[in-house]
């Protein structure tokens, strides 16, 4: 159904590129004809170097004029005129008339709880009602913790501009492998993550004079341990401040688990919301909600639309069969602005949802989870909800994390409803019945805490000396089950020793940003000699799964240019390995890329993951080696990190695998799916659930290899072992290792459950 994606995106990124080098022309200034000899040499000016360059030319009398052309005049002058736009406009956000009152309340509190409804200006404005008032004076920071990455880089860059400033400079950005802070910084937007990271440097927070926790209301895990963390610090900080920021009204749960904190309340403004629900439940709610945003575009007043999806994959979809809908409608209707927002939206991108639309025209943002409470977006009068979201769920019993789709909380639907009514009365239409929305849905959605695979935490918690992990201060702790099964995974990782104690390389795996089990393959390169590799690989992981495209007028050509990054079917792992290996040789060419059916946007950021990961390697004394194309040692090396994720051919063409005798298969996507004869063992690094169980980035491994690398957790001594109740397995697998009853530890000895 979405073949002709490949096309799509193949021309999109062309133009995508075409756009970025229209915006950073835009950027920078052409000077006179004096100076565009220069600019010949290299010498550009960026904006705000501009700025300050006639501001010190005026300041010493001379007359800038000669060497201002009246292009820079005016664009001085729009600058001028938008900063006082900015500076008007903030004045009218719901915190402004609460500053002051704030302001003294965080001076006589240690510990607030701040509410407001989404977009009162809570995340843009209070870290710089703060820096106003002082509190980065002594050379402090001020840290503001988002549960998003795409919100903590649209917040700083907004709040940048406000301020004036270059992002980057007093206001930056700090979120997983990008950095966009300099010494200058002062206001720090950060991913939760972020901060829990800076905690294993700096466990007491010592650059910061002030940390808002904020959309505390999301409950994600980081945010929950990082709110028992900075309860604790703020004990021997007396002079931290501590905000906790909060969308929904239901505050005083932070306010007791911060005993009895107090709560400043900023009074919303919220229009009326008319709410529509649907008659009969509706069978496809993409189908629907694209009928229904068509449907509100010809007949509704004007008001942008706001359409929630579940993901990427999904929005990309819906972008795509309106563009086409409203091209065959031509001239028939107005103009309709189609504006995707999702987490890995490319950052230059990102900004286009805030654009107004053209006069005229109407404006629909398709978004994720991420506009409900995390992004505010003005001028939507219109929200359609089909009521769904991607949530993650975990099964400590068999270890598996997937991402499923899910109906909502009615908390969830209220957010969502009330995005409408920012501005004026709006309506919002729910593609649900509201007998659904009455007796089906959950009232609060359940902590990620509850519902999450906790080894990275743990290990990172460990890393902190958190041992007593029991008794730590959870708002609500996780299922003891899952604890258990989190060090039990760390314990077969060799993170923690047989007394829960870090090891050596559980210390290095708690440095890297990454997956324990990915942590762990990249510590294990050491013994293998090939770090250089598995760093790479590990970036190309961490870019994101959109690697390669397939065009369908073009398929067969990307399929051959695959099949050749594939080489030998050495697998996936391999594949991201020749991929990035010949785009460096290419000297990171975009025509490489356009040649070989492969994403240049995955690239660069693998290249930029990839620079950090060489640094942290060096951090933790992995000495940088390249085992110069010795295939099994890089798979091996993946082996000591996923050793867990196994699976065995069966007759049928399914897999079965070997820790939990699930029935899965290989991911159409990957370039094992079409191997002849197929892989008897694989290993792989994800699942996911889709119509079936998939395996995602797929390598064929030698079963003697789990004997070698993870001898606690295989072992050889029953083997020929049938499956239980079903056929003999595959005559030629069936030899193959078997699960170890148990890890070999005894958790009894140092975990009181
Ligand atoms: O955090 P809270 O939801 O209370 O509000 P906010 O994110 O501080 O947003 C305050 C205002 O800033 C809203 O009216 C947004 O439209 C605007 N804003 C923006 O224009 N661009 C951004 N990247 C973020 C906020
Ligand atoms: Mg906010």
């Amino acid at each position: 159904r979405r073949h002709d994606d490949g096309s799509e995106k193949s021309k999109a990124s062309s133009e995508q590129d075409a756009w970025e080098e229209q915006q950073i022309s835009k950027s920078r200034l052409q000077f006179g004809s004096k100076d565009r000899e220069h600019a010949g040499d290299g010498y550009e000016l960026v904006f705000d170097d501009a700025v300050e360059f006639v501001k010190s030319a005026a300041m010493a009398g001379t007359e800038p004029e000669d060497d201002v052309t009246d292009e820079l005049a005016d664009e001085i002058d729009a600058k001028v005129t938008l900063q006082k736009e900015l500076q008007d406009e903030r004045k009218t956000l719901p915190v402004y008339k609460f500053k002051e009152e704030l302001l003294k309340a965080i001076a006589e509190h240690q510990i607030i709880v701040v509410v407001g409804e989404t977009g009162s200006g809570k995340t843009t404005q209070i870290p710089q009602y703060l820096h106003e008032a002082g509190y980065t004076a002594n050379g402090l920071k001020i840290a503001c913790t988002q549960p998003r990455r795409v919100a903590a880089m649209s917040v700083a860059a907004r709040v940048a501009q406000e301020m004036g400033v270059k992002l980057g400079h007093e206001v930056g950005y700090s979120i997983r492998f990008e950095d966009c802070t300099s010494e200058k910084t002062v206001v720090k937007y950060m991913t939760d993550g972020t901060l829990l990271r800076e905690f294993l440097g700096e466990p007491d927070l010592a650059s910061y004079g002030v940390v808002v926790v904020d959309e505390a209301h999301e409950r994600t895990l980081t945010t929950d341990i990082l709110l028992g963390l900075v309860k604790d610090v703020a004990r021997f900080r007396p002079d931290l401040k501590l905000l906790i920021s909060s969308a929904t009204l239901n505050a005083e749960k932070f306010s007791d688990f911060f005993d009895m904190a107090p709560v400043f309340k900023i009074p919303g403004r919220r229009y009326k919301v008319d709410i529509h629900y649907t008659v009969a439940p509706e069978a496809d709610y993409v189908d629907a909600a694209v009928a229904t945003v068509l449907q509100l575009h010809v007949t509704q007043p004007p008001g942008d639309i706001l359409l929630f999806l579940t993901g990427q994959e999904e929005i990309e979809t819906v972008d795509e069969i309106l563009r086409r809908r409203t091209r065959g409608l031509g001239s028939k209707i107005a103009e309709l602005v189609i504006c995707p927002i999702y987490a890995n939206l490319p950052t230059e991108l990102q900004a286009k949802i805030f654009e107004p639309a053209p006069p005229g025209a109407r404006k629909v943002v398709l978004s994720t989870n991420i506009a409900e409470t995390s992004l505010t977006i003005d001028g939507i009068g219109y929200v359609v909800d089909p009521g769904f979201c991607k949530v993650k769920s975990y099964s400590p019993r068999t270890g598996t994390e997937s991402l499923l789709v899910r109906p909502i909380s009615k908390a969830s639907a209220d957010q969502r409803a009330g995005r409408s009514g920012r501005t004026g009365p709006g309506k919002c239409f729910r593609l649900f019945t509201e007998h659904s929305y009455r007796k089906d849905m959950e009232d609060e959605t359940v902590p990620e805490i509850q519902r999450s695979n906790l080894a990275s935490v743990v290990l990172s918690l460990k890393a902190l000396g958190i041992n007593d992990l029991v008794n730590f201060d959870f708002m609500d702790p996780p299922a003891s089950e899952a604890l258990l099964k989190a060090l039990e995974d760390l314990f077969a990782l060799g993170a923690l020793n047989c007394r829960g104690d870090l090891t050596k390389t559980g210390r290095r795996m708690a440095e890297l940003p990454l997956d324990p089990m990915l942590a762990k393959a990249i510590v294990a390169s050491e013994r293998y000699g090939c770090s250089e590799e598995l760093i790479t690989i590990a970036s190309m992981l961490s870019a994101g799964n959109a690697v390669f495209y397939r065009p369908r007028d073009r398929a067969p050509v990307a399929d051959a240019a695959r099949q050749r990054l594939n080489a030998g079917n050495a697998g996936d792992h391999i594949a991201l390995l020749n991929v990035y290996t010949e785009w460096e040789q290419s000297g990171h060419s975009a025509q490489w890329c356009l040649d070989h059916f492969v994403q240049p946007r995955t690239m660069r950021r693998a290249r930029d993951v990839r620079e950090q990961l060489g640094a942290l390697l060096e951090r933790v004394e992995i000495e940088r080696r390249s085992c110069a194309g010795d295939l099994d040692a890089i798979r091996k090396a993946i082996t000591a990190g996923f050793f867990r994720n196994i699976a065995q051919r069966r007759r049928d063409g399914s897999y079965r695998t070997v820790k939990s005798w699930r029935t899965v298969f290989v991911h159409p996507s990957s370039g094992m799916a079409r191997v002849e004869p197929p892989a008897g063992w694989v290993l792989y690094h994800e699942l996911v659930e889709t119509t079936k169980e998939y395996m995602r980035q797929v390598t064929e491994l030698k079963p003697e290899w789990l004997l070698e690398i993870a001898p606690h957790y295989y072992h050889n001594n029953n083997l020929n072992k049938p499956e239980p109740k079903k056929a003999k397995a595959h005559g030629q697998t069936s030899s193959g290792p078997v699960v170890a009853e148990k890890p070999s530890l005894n958790l009894k000895d140092f975990f009181d459950v």
